[in-house]
Formats: C-alpha cells, structure tokens, sequence
C-alpha cells in the first residue's frame, strides 16, 4: 500500500499532541515533516513540544521550526486552555526526551520543498495558525499547484470560540488564512461546528490512560489537565479539535458536510477572523472553496482514536 505523504503544521498544544500521537500510528499516512508554529503558546514551547511528542509517537520525520508570530500582527496565545507550557503544564513529564538543534530549513520552505519532491501528492494537515502555509503561499507562487489538499481545523460555517465570531486558529493570522483560503489548494475544514462534536469524555481518558504505554498515559494527563474547562462550561468533556483533520485524511467516511464558499474577515471590529460562509444562507458566493465538514460520528471517531493509539 502506498503511504499518503503528510507534512503536519502544528501549535502543540493539548489536542495539537493527541493527533501526533495519532499519526505517528497510522499506518495509510507518512509523515514527512513537521512544522511548529506559534500559536497556542509561542514557538519556545511548540517547537520542544512538537519534537518530544513526536518522539514520543515514533516519527522519525524533521521539525522545522515555524513562524514566530502572525504574517501582520502580534501573536495570540491560548494559555488559558493549554498552560503556559502548551501541554497542561505536563511538558515536565517528558522533559528528558532530547530535543535536536533545529534544521536551517524553515517550516515554509520544508512544506515547498515536500510538495516539489512528491509532485503533487503532498498533503498539508495544519491545526494551528495558517501562517507557514501564508508565508509558503507568499514565497512559491507555484506552490497551489503542487500540493494535492490541505486538511485544517479552523473556522466554523457558524459560531467562534476566542471571540463570538471567530476560531481561534484564524483569528490569530487570519491574513495567512485568507492567502489560503484564495489560493486554490483544495480545502477540507474541520472548523468548530464538527470539532466541538468530537470531545473525549473523563471515562474515555481513563481509557486512553489504561492503554499503559508512555505516550498514551501522557497524553490522558494532558487531556485531563484542560478537562475543568469543559466540564465547568457545560460540555461532556474535552474537544479534540485537531484529531479531527488527522482522521479525516483517512477516514472521511466518519464526517460529514458539504462544499461551500468561504471568505476570511481580515478587518472587522467584531467579526476579525471570522471565516464568513455561505453554507447555510440562501444567497451562495459565487465561488465554492473548501469541503466544509460540520458533523461527525463520534462513536466511530472515539473507537478509531482508540484503535489507533492501542497499536
Ligand atoms: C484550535 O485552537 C487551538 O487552541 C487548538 O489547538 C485548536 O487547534 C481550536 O480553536
Ligand atoms: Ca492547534
């Protein structure tokens, strides 16, 4: 069977980690490289989060160290869901897995580079800010033809989290998103409507936690370390957002959605970062240009995360 070729572009990041984990045990995908980007804490973290936990997931693949900050404005952090050391304040816990001196080679041009050498056939799965992609998008104008499909988690056809209107992901570089959003590249967006469907419960982390190896205990210590958040707002537990386009490329069969047009707010006072989509309105775009994903069968989505991190 040939493997899909992934780079993987992440803020890591709670449920950042949970899809390494996850790819590095999918035996369809090859992960090529990673980039750490900054988002949900800056790149001082992400970057020895990414490699540890991919580490600990047994990739072998380089990380490349992303951007420091969005395109055109100071970074966003979500602290306040991921701690400030991006993993729950877990990241002592496997602080002694060395982490490499980075490679020369940034996040941006490793993504052109994987998508010249695999002609084509390069998937993109970016769960955090869009800004290696923007600046990759900025610097190879070729670079929309080269890549076969970007997955994300970002956006939404319909409410925000960071703010009432926007995700989080967007609002941080929502000028790096809109670059994305127009370039062509087939989308597959797995925004907040379907990745809030996708939460782990307390039972189904203790599940994860008896697995019984390192990787599988950390990362349910992880989860339960955000877990108050969740369960004090109502929510049956925490939602694992970035799994999602990880599945996704796949098992697309457990989502679902529809093509639709989607526009990047860039300058709203309210509404900065909002992924405006026609997917529910009468009035269509005159463009349709992302498959925008808003459900999922959770079931089936608990049971392949488990299956996957059982092997
Ligand atoms: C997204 O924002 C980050 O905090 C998560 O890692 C996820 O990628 C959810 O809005
Ligand atoms: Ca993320």
């Amino acid at each position: 069977m040939e493997k899909i070729p992934v780079f993987f572009d992440c803020d890591t990041g709670t449920d950042d980690a949970a899809a390494i984990l996850i790819a590095g045990k999918m035996p369809e995908i090859e992960i090529v490289g990673l980039g750490a980007v900054a988002g949900n804490v800056g790149i001082e973290h992400t970057y020895p989060n990414t490699c540890r936990v991919a580490k600990l997931a047994g990739i072998d693949a380089p990380v490349y160290k992303g951007a420091e900050e969005p395109m055109f404005r100071p970074l966003v952090k979500a602290e306040y869901i991921h701690a400030n050391d991006g993993l729950g304040g877990k990241a002592d816990t496997i602080s002694d897995i060395p982490v490499p001196e980075p490679p020369k080679t940034r996040a941006w041009d490793a993504i052109y580079n994987e998508a010249v050498k695999h002609n084509g056939e390069l998937v993109v799965v970016a769960v955090g800010p869009m800004t290696d992609l923007g600046i990759a998008l900025a610097k190879y104008k070729e670079l929309p033809k080269l890549i076969k499909k970007v997955y994300i988690m970002g956006g939404s056809a319909s409410f925000g989290n960071i703010t009432p209107a926007a995700e989080f992901n967007i609002y941080v570089d929502p000028e790096a998103a809109k670059m994305l959003f127009e370039s062509g590249i087939p989308i597959y967006m797995c925004g907040l409507d379907v990745t809030e469907k996708a939460y782990l419960t307390p039972e189904e982390m203790d599940e994860i936690g008896n697995i019984g190896t390192r990787a599988t205990e950390f990362i349910a210590d992880v989860c339960r370390s955000s877990l108050e958040f969740y369960l004090t707002r109502g929510y049956k537990g925490k939602f694992m957002h970035d799994s999602c386009p990880m599945l996704a490329v796949v098992h697309p069969e457990i989502f679902s959605g529809k093509m639709a047009g989607i526009a990047v707010e860039t300058k709203g006072k309210i509404t900065l970062g909002r992924t405006v989509s026609d997917y529910y309105t009468d009035r269509k775009f005159d463009f349709e240009n992302a498959f925008v994903v808003t459900d999922v069968d959770r079931e089936k989505f608990v049971e392949l995360t488990l299956e996957y991190l059982k092997k």
